[in-house]
């Protein structure tokens, strides 16, 4: 005779097996395992973006040595938009501030394989996101550069 636990598997088993029918399992993945969730204390860049959906979504970069050290996110989104952010905070990590301007969309939609067409707009609003806070983390190196500061989340660590 089946537990509760092992008739709660089987179901899980199932939905997901339907899931992937329907989704990729990158999608799949990031959407209910989503990497680098949360905030990052004194980020180097930050955005917060409101999508014409209503919902939003906030990225945190973290810079070592020109490269994102770390990249997390909030989203009160759907699953797709946790998906989306999930991918495009792993796609930046390691990158440069540079290296990251192709994390867009469409790079998005190809590393979850299968979005839905009518979420879409989730991955564009996850890359904005990101593009914002990309932008923020190149403005505020600029005005380190020029008065010669130290970030502080660089020397606060
Ligand atoms: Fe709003 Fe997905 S429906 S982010």
């Amino acid at each position: 005779m089946h537990t509760d636990k092992a008739i709660e598997e089987i179901m899980m088993g199932m939905v997901r097996e339907k899931a992937m029918e329907i989704y990729s399992e990158a999608l799949i993945e990031h959407g209910t395992n989503p990497r680098n969730y949360g905030p990052i204390e004194n980020p180097d860049g930050y955005a917060k973006v409101t999508g014409p959906c209503g919902d939003t979504v906030e990225m945190f970069v973290r810079i070592q040595s020109g490269t994102v050290e770390k990249a997390t996110f909030n989203t009160d989104g759907c699953m797709f938009s946790i998906a989306a952010c999930s991918a495009a905070a792993e796609m930046a990590e390691g990158k440069t501030l540079a290296g990251c301007i192709g994390i867009n969309q469409s790079a998005i939609l190809q590393h979850l394989e299968k979005m839905p067409a009518d979420h879409a707009h989730c991955a564009h609003l996850a890359a904005m996101t990101l593009q914002r806070a990309r932008r923020e983390c190149a403005d505020s190196k600029k005005q380190d550069d020029r008065t010669g500061e130290t970030p502080q989340a660089e020397a606060g660590g």
